[in-house]
């Protein structure tokens, strides 16, 4: 007599290998947890739980990203092992730190403990010698002239004036449609800027090539990393491959004339800047950067400023609509700006953007809530002893800087839109609890070009238009944006 069909037989097969395979990994684990135990002497390696097999916590960390609070995976196992704690998620096994002081030391990174560690398509799509990957002297070089650059008093002047130019053709062209989606505008206006800033592309058909290319080409920044034809990553990479072609047609033309002529005066982007240094070397030994070293990393370049700063227009105009009272104060005290400019007649400049107070601080509160981006992904290179803590040589840390924002040791009723707070704190730029932009080695080098246009937009948002939004909602996962695109029904102030 048969007692088994084939299908029960096939479960009992796969519960079986389930079951050693659960074993061989919970004795892999275990091994692990004894040879960290033996290891942190003084210095203990983070608490915390491996999880399932293979997945380790993913899925309840992807859970947790698509609700409204997604700190809550950090915030359950910081109250269950501590503020450092360890887990596996996304493939790795990672040191998770949520406390600021931690933070600080993983960012600043000295002694270069830490390098850059991406999921495997990012990297394959950077290429090795991207400043998002580099280390060490070269990185230095590089972060160093692009901040430089973007930091000096002439590029401030001339900037101010494009992104006015750029923000009030925009909002202009919205007169006469009833219906905008802030997210798709706000994505136009910064492209137009960034490209201005790292390749001096004016609107066009060449510029509208270049965004096409680069959409696809981010497309496969978060993929399965498998490089064959059709898959998502190859496209992505072909994109790429189109995009440096492109970039690099302009950089040859650039070093053309360059050599042609000697005057320089101020560099007009980030390949001007790239091209004309010359390291440290002396007169007889120049050691220029390579053209495709250059390609490459203008358009690495894009990545970290393409989306980040849109997304924190949209959110600021989200969180204004959600406060009446915020809004009414900043319309305001840009009223007030606009008015002075109007009756003097002077240009605006810089400064006047960036010291109005409270706009400033709807901005500083809009990235803390918003939490763009939420964490940095490093890896250790050698075993890192950190406020008694012990990081392991080889594994990944996730400095979390979204947990530090959302923690109410830090902000008082953190979840809050509350531009008022930071009245009270005195330099918000040099706090270990508000790191947008993140810090040390890597801060951000388009920090303030962020807060510049950011800041214009409000500007000539609430002073040409008044809105009424429909209802939508902020999405965290994978990355932050609105469900709907934000979409509002304007009306003109001025006809
Ligand atoms: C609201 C807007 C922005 C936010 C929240 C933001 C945030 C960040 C953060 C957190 C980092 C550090 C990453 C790390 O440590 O691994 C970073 C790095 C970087 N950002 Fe931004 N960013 C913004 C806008 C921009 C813009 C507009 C540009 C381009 C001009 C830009 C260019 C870069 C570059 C090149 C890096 C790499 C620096 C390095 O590794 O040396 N970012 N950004």
């Amino acid at each position: 007599m048969e007692c088994f069909s084939s299908e029960s037989c096939a479960f009992v097969v796969l519960l079986l290998s389930f079951l050693c395979f659960y074993k061989l990994w919970m004795m892999k684990r275990k091994k692990e947890d004894e040879r960290l135990k033996k290891n942190g002497e003084e210095f203990i390696v983070p608490k915390g739980n491996w999880g399932w097999p293979l997945i380790g916590e993913t899925l309840e960390f992807i859970a947790c990203g698509y609700t409204s609070k997604p700190v809550t995976f950090m915030e359950k196992r910081k109250s269950l092992y501590g503020d450092v704690f360890r887990t596996h998620i996304l493939g790795k096994a990672v040191i998770v730190s949520t406390d600021p002081d931690v933070n600080k030391m993983i960012l600043q990174n000295h002694g270069g403990a830490f390098i850059p560690c991406y999921p495997k398509s990012i990297t394959e799509l950077l290429g090795k010698s991207s400043i998002l990957q580099m280390n060490g002297p070269l990185h230095k070089r590089v972060h160093s002239l692009i901040g430089v650059f973007l930091k000096s008093p002439q590029f401030k002047a001339r900037i101010t004036r494009d992104i006015e130019n750029v923000i009030r053709l925009a909002l202009s062209a919205w007169n006469g449609s009833n219906q905008v989606y802030v997210q798709d505008e706000t994505k136009k206006i910064t492209f137009e800027i960034l490209v201005q800033v790292l390749l001096s592309i004016g609107p066009g058909e060449e510029m509208k090539l270049l965004k096409r290319e680069f959409e696809e080409f981010i497309k496969g920044l978060i993929c399965l990393p498998i490089k064959l034809p059709g898959t998502r990553l190859y496209k992505s990479l072909k994109a790429k491959k189109r995009l440096l072609e492109m970039v690099s047609k302009i950089i040859e033309e650039r070093k053309k004339a360059m050599e042609k002529t000697e005057e320089k005066g101020l560099p007009d982007d980030a390949i001007d800047v790239l091209l004309r240094d010359v390291g440290e070397s002396d007169e007889m030994q120049q050691h220029r950067l390579p053209p495709d070293f250059i390609s490459g990393n203008i358009i690495e370049m894009m990545i970290p400023g393409e989306e980040t700063v849109p997304t924190a227009m949209t959110l600021a105009v989200k969180f204004l609509i959600d406060n009446p009272i915020a809004l009414a104060h900043l319309v305001e005290e840009n009223v007030e700006l606009k008015k002075k400019k109007d009756q003097s007649g002077e240009e605006y400049s810089w400064s006047d953007y960036m010291s109005l107070p409270f706009t400033q601080n709807v901005i500083s509160e809009t990235l803390r809530l918003a939490n763009i981006i939420n964490a940095v992904w490093r890896k250790a290179l050698k075993d890192v002893k950190i406020k008694g803590y012990l990081i392991p040589k080889g594994w990944c840390v996730l400095a979390s800087l979204s947990s530090v924002h959302m923690d109410e040791t830090n902000y008082e009723n953190p979840y809050e839109f509350d531009p008022w707070r930071w009245k009270n704190i005195s330099n918000a730029a040099s706090s270990n609890t508000f790191t947008p932009f993140g810090g040390g080695q890597r801060l951000c080098p388009g920090l303030e070009l962020s807060r510049l246009e950011i800041s214009i937009f409000l500007h000539h948002l609430v002073t040409t238009y008044r809105w009424a939004a429909e209802k939508d909602e902020i999405i965290y996962f994978p990355t932050v944006r609105m469900k709907r695109k934000l979409p509002i029904t304007i009306m003109p102030l001025h006809q």
